[in-house]
Parts: structure tokens; C-alpha cells; sequence
């Protein structure tokens, strides 16, 4: 018999603190489980992508869920802090190219001198009502995910390298993944490995895109993450985040144009994402007596070609300004 914990509408707007909660109660699992993951107090929902996911979790209608979006904006920190929240234990395991279906369903082993079969995150997940999250599942190989056909549309997984033992999914087996693409390649290069899926595959998804956070959005995790950062200094990374994301290739190809002619127009080679501005604020209360400009330099723009290393270093002094350059003196 599963034990369920029936959590209402009004329980769940005070557990993400928001009155915008779409569903009218979740089955969650009423057991403790130590693959729950822990609480982080600082992270911030957000309402739409929030709801997507407690959509899916509350009825998944035999679907499983697919958050795509770019770099470090959010996608498994959300579902692990919601499973958090919900006292949902998860499986995670991130994907790869050299990644094969049995990484997921589990292969046998030797232990002391008895061969065992292992059984992996996919089958963990499945017998006891957790989440499994699969991490870039757009680098692994198609015909290595079609193993996941069945067990996407709810039915049971049959484990040929352990005699056909059949696994019947627990009403709470849910499965999320989180991808740079959408699975149809990366025609930029930007995400470099992401494979095209097979269509019939991704078929059987719901798919959700998360983007960067809105600016509101975003200046409440800085402020929750990097607790004394002055707004005023809040405020100025959110411009330079603004500028860094607004600029793209695709229309500066369009167009006809050289990058090298007129840098604010070109897309830069590495995403400006909330992480590494989570990591900019960190680091400017870390350091003293250190320029934004070469604070954001170290936890960002070190990684890019010269060029727009240049740009975005000449970006930080007009935004943080040439006399004002010290990073205690801009924090007061
Ligand atoms: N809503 C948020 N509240 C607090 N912190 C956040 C939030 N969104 C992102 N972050 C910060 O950004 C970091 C990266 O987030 P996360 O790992 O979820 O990104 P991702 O979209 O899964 O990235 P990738 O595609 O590279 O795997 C988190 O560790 C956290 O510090
Ligand atoms: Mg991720």
C-alpha cells in the first residue's frame, strides 16, 4: 500500500510563497526518503515554470516532462527545490554521448565472486515513487533512449539482462529531463554534442522552455543568493545581464554584418547566465579592492575569445563606471 500525502492548494502557496499555484492539491510520497534533496532557503520561484512542473507532478497523463532552455538558467535547480519542498526523493543522472540505456536500467556486476545485477536510477526511481531527472538528454545517443519508449508512456519495463524481471512503475514514478535544445541539434554550435532525437521519441513529452529569469525575477535571487550586495550594485549587473543576452548572431548573419565591425551586435561565444551572475555577486563580496570589471572578468569573461573579452570589459566601466572603480568603494 503507497502512503500519499495529500497537500491542498492553500499548503502548497505558503510552501513556494506564492498565491499563484494553478493546481488544486498533488499527491506527494507520505514516507521520508534520504534521496529527498536538501533545502536550499535562497532560491527563488519562479511562477510559471513552477507551475508547469507542479502541473506534471500533481497528473503526468502518462507524459513525461522536458524543460529546455539555455545554460545555468535554472532547469534542475527548480525541479530538485521543488522535490525538496514536496518531500519527493530523486534520481539524477546526467547524460552524455558515450551514455548507454543500461546507465539507466541498472547491469550486472561481480561482488564477491556472484555476478548481481545493479539496479540503476531509472529502475531506483520506478520502484519507489521518485523523480528521475536526466540531465542533457539531448547528448545521448537516440537509439540508447528509445530503451525509455514504455517506461515514458506509463507502462512497465522488462529488464532482459535480469531474466525479463518485469518493473511495474509506482504511482509516484515521475520522470523530468532537462536539455540546452529541444532535441532537434544545434544548428549554432553552441551547445556543442546535443544530438538530434528521434521524433517519435520526443513525441511522448510535454515540453516546457525556461529562459533566463525576468529582471524582477533575477534581482531577487541575487538578493536572496548575495544577501549584501547593495541594490544599487544589483541593479548595475542586471543591466550588464540585460546587454549581454540582447545582442545575437542570428541577426547580425541576417544582416550581413562582420562582428569585428560592431561588437554590441554580435552574440557573445559563451551564455551570460544566472549562475555566473550568481557567481559575480559572490565573488564582489568576496573581494576588496578589486574593480567589477575585473571581478566579472575572472568569473566570466576570462573564458571568451579576445575580442569580446575587450567588449565586455568595456561594457563593466560603462556601466559601473571608470572613477568608481573599486569593487569596495562600489559596494560602500
Ligand atoms: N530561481 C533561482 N533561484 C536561485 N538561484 C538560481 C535560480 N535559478 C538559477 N539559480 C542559480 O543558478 C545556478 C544554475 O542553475 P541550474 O543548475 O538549475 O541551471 P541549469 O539550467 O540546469 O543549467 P545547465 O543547462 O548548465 O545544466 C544554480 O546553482 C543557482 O545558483
Ligand atoms: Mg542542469
Amino acid at each position: 500500500m503507497t502512503e500519499l500525502n495529500r497537500l491542498t492548494h492553500k499548503k502548497l502557496t505558503s510552501l513556494f510563497n506564492t498565491e499563484e499555484i494553478f493546481i488544486k492539491s498533488i499527491n506527494t510520497p507520505g514516507t521520508e526518503h534520504s534521496t529527498i534533496p536538501p533545502v536550499d532557503e535562497h532560491y527563488v520561484f519562479r511562477p510559471d515554470v513552477l507551475n508547469a512542473l507542479l502541473l506534471y507532478l500533481a497528473d503526468p497523463i502518462n507524459d513525461c516532462l522536458y524543460l529546455s532552455g539555455p545554460s545555468g538558467c535554472g532547469k534542475t535547480s527548480l525541479i530538485l527545490q521543488v522535490a525538496a519542498r514536496l518531500n519527493w526523493g530523486v534520481e539524477q543522472l546526467t547524460l552524455s554521448g558515450h551514455s548507454e540505456s543500461q546507465d539507466l536500467i541498472g547491469h550486472n556486476t561481480l561482488q564477491e565472486g556472484r555476478l548481481v545485477f545493479v539496479y540503476g536510477p531509472l529502475v531506483r526511481a520506478m520502484q519507489q515513487g521518485e523523480i528521475l531527472i536526466l540531465n542533457e538528454l539531448d547528448m545521448m545517443s537516440p537509439s540508447d533512449l528509445s530503451a525509455l519508449n514504455d517506461v515514458i508512456e506509463g507502462r512497465s519495463l522488462t529488464i532482459t539482462a535480469h531474466d525479463g524481471e518485469v518493473i511495474t512503475p509506482h504511482p509516484l514514478f515521475r520522470v523530468v529531463a532537462t536539455a540546452n535544445t529541444k532535441g532537434m541539434g544545434d544548428r549554432m554550435g553552441f551547445y556543442n554534442g546535443a544530438r538530434m532525437q528521434n521524433q517519435a521519441f520526443l513525441d511522448r513529452w510535454r515540453f516546457v522552455e525556461v529562459d533566463y529569469p525576468e529582471a524582477k525575477e533575477e534581482r531577487e535571487v541575487l538578493r536572496c543568493k548575495c544577501q549584501r550586495l547593495p541594490a544599487a550594485i544589483i541593479d548595475k549587473l542586471l543591466q550588464l545581464a540585460l546587454e549581454l543576452r540582447r545582442v545575437s548572431t542570428e541577426q547580425l548573419q541576417d544582416e550581413g554584418q562582420d562582428p569585428q565591425e560592431d561588437l554590441s551586435r554580435y552574440q557573445l561565444s559563451a551564455p551570460f547566465s544566472t549562475r555566473v551572475l550568481v557567481r559575480i555577486g559572490a565573488m564582489m563580496l568576496q573581494c576588496a579592492n578589486v574593480s567589477a570589471e575585473k571581478v566579472v572578468d575572472m568569473a566570466f569573461a576570462s573564458r571568451l575569445p579576445q575580442i569580446e573579452r575587450e567588449y565586455v570589459k568595456r561594457l563593466c566601466l560603462d556601466i559601473f563606471g571608470y572613477s568608481k572603480k573599486r569593487t569596495r568603494s562600489a559596494l560602500g
